[in-house]
């Protein structure tokens, strides 16, 4: 109970430090291509966030996406998942529509997920055994959906790709709706509270869904990656969330899909 408690302040408090930061200039650099943006406030966010947690918990172990040094080699003990700023890019061209995303697992089982829509100051958190919230509301277990009734995240650039774009196109005919929001810990949060029914998205890495899992999961839902085998902290993979049926029928897409299947084997990790 200490750990989520200290981890709810700690990222309200960093969710102000980073709207203080916000007033005042910042530089914008590419990391791997010329859309992976990263921002001073990315890297001072995060540093702010790791000291605060070093400073109580010196024998915990971290991870966080912009320093090399925040990064493990096994799940031993309790481990912070952090994410700064998901979503980045709505960062730099919206100011709005990002997250900080912090997860923390003990021996590679979720145990804490927090996730703070930044402008909005509202925290979706979880305690794994005690339920989930968004601020002070308890959130109820998720409804099961058809596909046909179901509002599903999905970013349509996955349909573009050579190889894995047609199982997106098939979740995208089956479904009511897609959406996309720019931030992967924003849309686990929705799908916990109940705002989609599911969603997916390729190459995530573990700061983007280790404290999706915890919420979700504490409704009821299902996270997988797209063949639905389990996610694991300590590396990159895709994600498919949602309520029991939408994660089956999606999966199912995926699964049926040889073209995903051979090029999962083939390549990197999707
Ligand atoms: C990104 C966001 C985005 C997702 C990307 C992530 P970042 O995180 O979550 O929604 O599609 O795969 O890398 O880089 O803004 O922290
Ligand atoms: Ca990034
Ligand atoms: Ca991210
Ligand atoms: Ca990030």
């Amino acid at each position: 109970m200490e750990i989520y408690s200290f981890g709810q302040r700690l990222i309200r408090e960093a969710g102000q430090f980073i709207r203080n930061r916000m007033t005042e200039a910042y530089t914008i650099d590419k990391k791997t291509n010329p859309n992976d943006l990263v921002t001073d406030v990315d890297k001072e966010t995060e540093r702010f966030i790791a000291n605060r947690i070093q400073e109580k918990y010196s024998d915990h172990q971290l991870i966080g996406e912009e320093y090399k040094e925040h990064s493990i080699e096994n799940t031993d003990g309790v481990v912070w998942v952090i994410d700064p700023i998901d979503g980045t890019i709505n960062f730099v061209h919206q100011r709005a529509n990002f997250t900080i995303s912090i997860g923390v697992f003990i021996d590679g089982k979720p145990h804490v997920g927090l996730i703070l829509d930044v402008m909005n100051d509202v925290l979706y958190h979880a305690h794994a055994g005690h339920g989930a919230f968004i601020d002070d509301s308890r959130l109820p277990q998720l409804k099961q959906t058809v596909m046909e009734e179901s509002l599903i995240g999905l970013n349509p650039k996955w349909m573009l790709k050579s190889g894995i774009g047609e199982p997106f196109m098939d979740v995208a005919r089956q479904c009511r709706q897609t959406r996309s929001y720019g931030s992967a810990a924003l849309e686990f949060a929705y799908v916990a509270a109940g705002r989609l029914e599911g969603t997916i998205f390729f190459r995530l890495s573990p700061w983007d869904f280790a404290a999706g899992i915890v919420l979700i999961e504490e409704v009821g839902g299902v996270v997988t990656n797209a063949l639905g085998d389990p996610l694991s902290i300590l590396k990159k993979d895709s994600v498919i969330a949602g309520n029991t049926n939408v994660h089956q029928s999606i999966q199912t897409a995926f699964s049926n899909n040889e073209a995903f299947v051979k090029h999962r084997q083939d390549s990197y990790h999707i």
